[in-house]
C-alpha cells in the first residue's frame, strides 16, 4: 500500500572523485564548493522511476519525484493523478534538472481523493523540503491545528503534509536532517514510513518507519531505500532490513541507523534471492498470467529443502521448541483475501493429520474479538507480502496472550516474520500482479508441509504414511503444469462469458475455499459479482439465486476420495441443473459420473483429495484473468485495490 523509493548516488563508483564510471546514467561534476564531491547526474530520476514502476503494484491513484542536487534553491518535484503513466508523459513535457538524490511515491489513496494536489511528494520549507508517506498518521487532525495555529498553510488535504510541516519545523530547530525525523518520528501516531529530502542536503535521503515497512539496498556509490527490495532489485541484491521504530540516513556511501530518541541502532543484512528476471513479465501479457505459469516452480520450491536423506522432514526455520509444538492444542490460523483461503485449506489437512483442532480467523476479526489463546496456542499467520497490518496486528495481539506464531510468508526482509517465533518461507519469487495467484499454491504447499511436520513430531502419522504424503505433493508441481498446459480452453470459454453479470461458485469440504477463492479472484479482476458457497449450504438459500442461464462452477471432489463427498457434490450439480443452472465444472480425470451434468468440464489430474486445491483452483485462476481481458480490463492492477495492505 503506497510504494516508495529513494536514491543517492550517481551509480558511479568513485562518486566523490571523478564523477565517471560505473553508471549508466550522463554524469557530470557538480559546481556547488559546499558540497563538493557530488556529482549530479540522471541516475536519481531514473532510479526512482524503475522503482516505482515495480513498487506500482502497491498503489497507483498517483505518483510523484522529488530530486536535489547541490546548489539548487528548492527541491524540483512533478505528481500526478493516476497511473505512473501519467508522471511519465510529465516529465517527458516539463523535463527536471539533474541531481543527486531522489525520492518518490505511488499511492494508494487514504487521506484525501486521489486529485494531482493529494498526490505526493508534498513540500514545506519555502519549497526546499519534500515528504513521502505510506500509512495513516492517526493524530493528524491535532497537529494540523497546531501548526496550523502557528501560521503553516495546507496545500493538500492529506495526513502527509502535516509530517512534512511538522519536519520543516523540526528542522529549524535542529538544523539536521536526521535528528529532525527523529523528532518528527515521537510526535506521530499511527503507521508511517517517511522518506525525505532536503535542499540543504543534497546527497542525503532520510527515511523512518513505524509499523510500515522500509528497507534498504547498498550500492556502490550509491544507495536505496524501497518499501520492499523490488523497488532495487535491479540494481543491487544487497539489503538491509529496518527494525521498527529506526530512522536511516543514506548518502552515496554511508547508511546510518538510529533509533527515534537518536541512539544508534543496526539494520540487519541480508542477500536477495530473487533475480531481477523474476520481477519482469518474462514475455507474458501480464504479471498474472506469467505468475500463473511460475506455479509449479512455486510448489516446487517450497518444498525444496524440506526433508533430510532418510526423509524425515526438517524445518530448520521453525525455531520453536519441539517440547511447546507437542503441547500445542489449538491452531488459529490468521490471514486476509487469499492468504485466508490457503488457511482454510490448511485447516482440513492439519487437522485431519494432526488432530488438532484449527479455527481460520480473518486477522482484522481476530484481534477486536477478545480470542481464546494461549502458551498452548498455536497462531499460523499467513501472508505473501509478510506487510498487511490487519495480519501484523493479529500476530502482536497473539504474542501478548503468550502465544507462539509461525508465519508462513514470502516476501525476505518483511515485518510479520521478524516480529513472529518462526517463519516458514513460501518460495514463490516475487508476486507483482495485485491479485494472488502463485503465492495461494506456495501458501497450501507449506501448510500442508506444516501440517505433515506436526504430524511427525507427535506421532500422529508413521514415517511411512508421512513420506508417502510428501512423495504425492512432489509430484503436485507436475500435475500443476498439466492443469495449465489444458487453459486454453478455460480461455474460450472465459471469452464466451464476458458478459456474465454473476457467476457462483460451489465447493465441499477443500473445494468450498477453492470456490471462495475463485469467487474473490472474478470479483477482483472482472468486477463480476461473484459468490463462493459450500455446495451443502445451497438449499439453504443461495439455490434461490439460480435462474435460467447462471453460470455456476462446481469443484467436484475425487471420486476416490472416501465419505461420499464425491456423489453428494453430484447431487449438487443435478439440483442446480434442474432449477436452469449451467454447471461449469472441475473435474478429474476419468470422472464420468458427472459428464452427463456438465455443461463445460475443466479436467484436472488425479490427486488424494486434500491436496486437490493445488490443481482446482489453477482453472477458476485462470478464467477469471481470461474473463477480465476479453472485458479489456488491467489484470494487473484492478481498480481500487492494493497488492500490500500496510492500513487497518
Ligand atoms: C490484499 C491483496 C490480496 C491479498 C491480501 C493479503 O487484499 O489484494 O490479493 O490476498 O491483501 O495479502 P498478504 O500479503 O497478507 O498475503
Amino acid at each position: 500500500m503506497c510504494g516508495i523509493v529513494g536514491y543517492t548516488g550517481s551509480g558511479s563508483r568513485s562518486a566523490s572523485a571523478s564523477g565517471s564510471g560505473g553508471g549508466s546514467a550522463a554524469v557530470r561534476e557538480a559546481q556547488d564548493g559546499d558540497a563538493a564531491g557530488l556529482a549530479v547526474s540522471t541516475r536519481p530520476l531514473e532510479m526512482v522511476l524503475e522503482g516505482l514502476k515495480r513498487l506500482e503494484y502497491r498503489g497507483y491513484d498517483s505518483a510523484g519525484v522529488a530530486l536535489v542536487g547541490p546548489g539548487s534553491e528548492h527541491v524540483a518535484a512533478a505528481k500526478k493523478a493516476g497511473k505512473l503513466v501519467n508522471l511519465q508523459t510529465e516529465l517527458s513535457e516539463h523535463p527536471l534538472p539533474e541531481a543527486t538524490a531522489a525520492v518518490g511515491h505511488t499511492r494508494w489513496a487514504t487521506h484525501g481523493g486521489p486529485t494531482d494536489g493529494n498526490a505526493h511528494p508534498h513540500l514545506a520549507d519555502d519549497d526546499r523540503l519534500a515528504v513521502i508517506h505510506n500509512g495513516i498518521i492517526e493524530n493528524f487532525g491535532e497537529l494540523r491545528q497546531l501548526l496550523a495555529a502557528e501560521g503553516a498553510t495546507f496545500r493538500s488535504e492529506t495526513d502527509t503534509e502535516v509530517a512534512a510541516q511538522l519536519l520543516a519545523r523540526e528542522y529549524r530547530a535542529a538544523g539536521d536532517l536526521t535528528a529532525a525525523m527523529a523528532a518528527t518520528a515521537r510526535r506521530l501516531r499511527g503507521t508511517f514510513t517517511l522518506l525525505a529530502v532536503h535542499a540543504d542536503a543534497p546527497g542525503t535521503v532520510v527515511g523512518a518507519r513505524h509499523d510500515s515497512p522500509l528497507v534498504v539496498g547498498l550500492g556502490e556509490g550509491e544507495n536505496f531505500l524501497g518499501s520492499d527490495v523490488a523497488a532495487f532489485v535491479a540494481q543491487t541484491k544487497e539489503a538491509m532490513e529496518l527494525g521498527q521504530d529506526q530512522v536511516v540516513t543514506i548518502t552515496p556511501t554511508s547508511v546510518t541507523v538510529v533509533d527515534f530518541d537518536g541512539r544508534p541502532a543496526e539494520g540487519k543484512r541480508f542477500t536477495v534471492d530473487w533475480d531481477a528476471a523474476a520481477a519482469e513479465k518474462g514475455g507474458f501479457d501480464s504479471f498474472m498470467d506469467k505468475e500463473i505459469h511460475d506455479q509449479p516452480h512455486a510448489v516446487a520450491d517450497t518444498l525444496l529443502g524440506r526433508t533430510d536423506s532418510s526423509g524425515r522432514i526438517v524445518l530448520d526455520d521453525l525455531r520453536i521448541d519441539e517440547s511447546v509444538l507437542r503441547a500445542v492444542d489449538k491452531i488459529i490460523v490468521v490471514a486476509c483475501g487469499t492468504a485466508a483461503y490457503a488457511g482454510h485449506v490448511a485447516k482440513y489437512a492439519i487437522e485431519h493429520w494432526c488432530r488438532i483442532p484449527v479455527e481460520v480467523e480473518l486477522a482484522h476479526e481476530f484481534r477486536y474479538r477478545d480470542p481464546i489463546v494461549d502458551a498452548q496456542t498455536l497462531v499460523v499467520a499467513i501472508s505473501q507480502s509478510g506487510e498487511t497490518m490487519d495480519t501484523l496486528m493479529a500476530v502482536r495481539h497473539a504474542r501478548e496472550q503468550g502465544a507462539k506464531v509461525v508465519a508462513v510468508v514470502n516476501t525476505n526482509g518483511s515485518t510479520i516474520p521478524r516480529e513472529s517465533d518462526a517463519v516458514l518461507y513460501t518460495h514463490a519469487g516475487p508476486e507483482i500482479a495485485v491479485a494472488s495467484t502463485k503465492a495461494f499454491l506456495a501458501q497450501i504447499t507449506a501448510a500442508y508441509v506444516l501440517g505433515l511436520y506436526l504430524a511427525q513430531l507427535r506421532g500422529n502419522k508413521f514415517p511411512d504414511e508421512i513420506a508417502a504424503t510428501f512423495d504425492e505433493l512432489r509430484d503436485m508441481s507436475r500435475k500443476v503444469r498439466t492443469v495449465i498446459e489444458r487453459g486454453e480452453y478455460v480461455r474460450a470459454t472465459a471469452r464466451s462469458m464476458a458478459g456474465a453479470d454473476k457467476v457462483l461458485f460451489l465447493g465441499r469440504h477443500v473445494g468450498y475455499p477453492v470456490a471462495m477463492e475463485g469467487a474473490l479472484k472474478l470479483k477482483e479482476l472482472a468486477y463480476i459479482h461473484a459468490e463462493g458457497f459450500a455446495a451443502g449450504e445451497l438449499k439453504h438459500g443461495p439455490i434461490a439465486l439460480i435462474d435460467e442461464g447462471q453460470p455456476v462452477f462446481v469443484v467436484v471432489p475425487s471420486p476416490h476420495g472416501r465419505d461420499q463427498l464425491h456423489s453428494k457434490v453430484v447431487s449438487n450439480i443435478q439440483e442446480i441443473r434442474a432449477r436452469g443452472a449451467r454447471p461449469l465444472v472441475i473435474a478429474e480425470d476419468g470422472d464420468d459420473d458427472v459428464r452427463p451434468f456438465a455443461d463445460e468440464i475443466f479436467w484436472i489430474p488425479k490427486a488424494p483429495t486434500l491436496l486437490q486445491p493445488l490443481l482446482a483452483v489453477v482453472p477458476l485462476q485462470i478464467f477469471a484473468m481470461a474473463l477480465a481481458t476479453a472485458k479489456g480490463l488491467d489484470v494487473d492492477q484492478p481498480r481500487n485495490l492494493a497488492k500490500s495492505v500496510t492500513v487497518e
